[in-house]
């Protein structure tokens, strides 16, 4: 019984009400505001130079690297131009030792290394050709730019953006850090190291995994509508969205098409409110921040993000299991235990290290209905180092897992209304489609035998309660990757019921929110923009470029020159 009174107690520490959702939607407002005005504010509200959301008619075969997780993905897509695409990648983890190394070369020396595995896998044909053409070409490029795959790099971590293919590292986030590279341009990191490899890639594209995530979903969703954010919940967070230009007040230093009038943003959402003006700050996520290698930075990110829910778990299980009057994980005797075996915290428990707990154990928690939970306490034996835990301790972590997943889930919607708002999007397309009445002004049409008023409203309520009422024109599109968004059993739900208590959005504004999963988005994305950037080189960059340098070396060199003809 003290057990169950203590669990609903720390849950209870992270419930986000109502109220709350709303302060943190209207302070998150204000700051996105701020980050487009000026640098240095806790929101970077990153500028892109991606001007445009593709319709799904691009084609082309591109390269695609990810960086940003656990795991660096290499990729090859084909895009078909009819909203499909093909893709083949490969994924290796990141050694750890890799993520804090002494110097940035040794992180980008093994990814280049990864991109020549993969090109020699899944595409031999063509490295092997051209390595053939260089060996018989004596220009300094060796062979034509077009035949040189154009790769996309996804590098999830704030970047300051100053044009497609170039931009410096800010700071590292989710457990990364190697301060050598921070400040430097990234993309001259990876082509640096790809050159010394002599592989025919040149990187054309700089993007964040929520920009690919945008990228992708728009290239695949249904019908006409332009998809508005991409956001990533996974090991880390963050929305990019598509704002106006005349709203990016402070200064764009890149070169970027105009005419759309739009430019792609990275808000880097996961440090909103640094400051922790309105964002909940229990002992567990004060200890959680003062242990990290980042303390007072990415404060939203570490209530939200996969990397961070399973320590938050940890932490407030450990508190519990310190009260003497708290029987977590200690049955007395086995008589307690439906195992009829004693329980027994195992001495290398992930309960006793920082970071070692997944977060995967709040899915599970979540999805095991059963009456006995033997899912979860085979998990709780797996991933917490505990064995025979009983009916009672498993029902404890499920009620504190469910806690910390809602605060994050509830969080997140609070970020999606709050792009929502700041664009304005709900504003656009509204619909002269009436909204549904009430049962009680119904009930009081029909009295008044207002019988073709009553008639309809009932027919837009039905409409309404099978989800079939919202037009085309009205949806605002969100496409959304991640573990969390992606496994955790009702994520998506809890994050509408968070944006259903905003009035700006209301239940008829969260309707019209279409949230949809776009697998892969990033390396699909990052394709996209690589094509972009590749329409945005000039075609005759590579000839241009070589007559001037024959200009410097002489007419005698021209002989030796073979210009390929397409
Ligand atoms: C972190 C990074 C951000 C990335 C997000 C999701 O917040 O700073 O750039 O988009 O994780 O991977």
């Amino acid at each position: 019984m003290a057990l169950a009174a203590e669990a609903k107690r720390v849950a209870a520490e992270f419930e986000l009400t109502d109220d709350d959702v709303r302060k943190t939607v209207a302070e998150f407002v204000a700051e996105m505001d701020e980050g487009l005005a000026k640098d240095g504010g806790a929101m970077s509200q990153i500028p892109t130079y991606v001007t445009g959301v593709p319709n799904g008619t691009e084609k082309g075969l591109y390269l695609a690297v990810d960086l940003g997780g656990t795991n660096f993905r290499v990729c090859s897509i084909q895009l078909n131009g009819d909203t499909t695409f093909n893709l083949v990648q490969s994924k290796v983890p990141i050694p750890r030792e890799l993520m804090v190394a002494e110097t940035a070369k040794e992180l980008f020396a093994f990814l280049a290394k990864q991109i020549e595995t993969f090109l020699r896998a899944h595409h031999n044909d063509h490295f092997e050709k051209q390595l053939r053409r260089r060996q018989t070409v004596s220009t300094p490029e060796g062979y034509r730019d077009e035949h040189i795959f154009r790769l996309g790099f996804t590098f999830s971590f704030p970047v300051k953006q100053v044009g497609i293919n170039r931009g410096n590292l800010i700071r590292w986030t989710k457990g990364f850090n190697i301060p050598d590279a921070v400040g430097k341009d990234v993309c001259q990191l990876l082509q640096t190291e790809i050159d010394l490899l002599k592989l025919p890639v040149k990187v054309a594209a700089l993007v964040n995994d929520t920009v690919g995530t945008l990228m992708a979903r728009s290239y695949t969703s249904p019908g006409k509508t332009s998809t508005l954010l991409g956001a990533i919940f996974g090991t880390g967070t963050n929305g990019a969205y598509v704002e106006k230009l005349s709203k990016i007040t402070k200064p764009l230093h890149g070169d970027y098409d105009k005419t759309t009038g739009e430019m792609v943003v990275n808000t880097e959402w996961g440090s909103f409110d640094n400051r922790l003006k309105v964002l909940p700050n229990t002992e567990y996520d004060a200890q959680l921040d003062r242990d990290s290698v980042n303390p007072g930075i990415q404060m939203f990110e570490k209530r939200i993000s996969g990397m961070f829910l399973g320590e938050i778990l940890r932490i407030a299980l450990v508190s519990m299991m310190k009260r003497p009057d708290v029987p977590l994980f200690r049955d007395e005797n086995s008589s307690h235990n439906d195992y009829h075996s004693t329980t027994t915290i195992n001495e290398a428990s992930p309960l006793h290290t920082q970071w070692a707990v997944d977060s995967s154990i709040l899915s599970i928690a979540e999805a095991d209905n059963s009456v006995g939970l033997r899912a979860l306490r085979q998990q709780i034996e797996s991933l917490l180092g505990v064995s025979a835990a009983s009916i009672e301790d498993a029902l404890a972590v499920k009620e504190v897992a469910h806690a910390i997943a809602e605060r994050a889930a509830r969080l997140s919607g609070a970020a999606v209304a709050a792009i929502v708002i700041h664009t304005g999007r709900l504003n656009q397309g509204a619909s002269s489609v009436p909204q549904p009445k009430s049962a009680a002004a119904i009930v009081e049409d029909l009295k008044n035998f207002h019988l073709a008023e009553a008639a309809s409203a009932t027919a837009n309520k039905l409409a309404d309660t099978a989800g079939i009422a919202v037009n085309e024109e009205e949806i605002v599109d969100i496409g959304v990757d991640g573990s969390l968004v992606e496994f955790y059993p009702g994520y998506e739900d809890y994050m509408r019921a968070a944006m259903r208590a905003v009035p700006e959005i209301g239940a008829a504004g969260e309707r019209r929110i279409r949230i949809g999963i776009a697998k892969d988005g990033s390396g699909v994305g990052a394709a996209l923009i690589a094509l972009v950037a590749a329409k945005m080189e000039q075609s005759n960059d590579y000839v241009g470029d070589l007559r001037q340098r024959l200009e410097s070396v002489g007419e005698a060199s021209q002989e030796q020159v073979i210009l390929e003809e397409k």
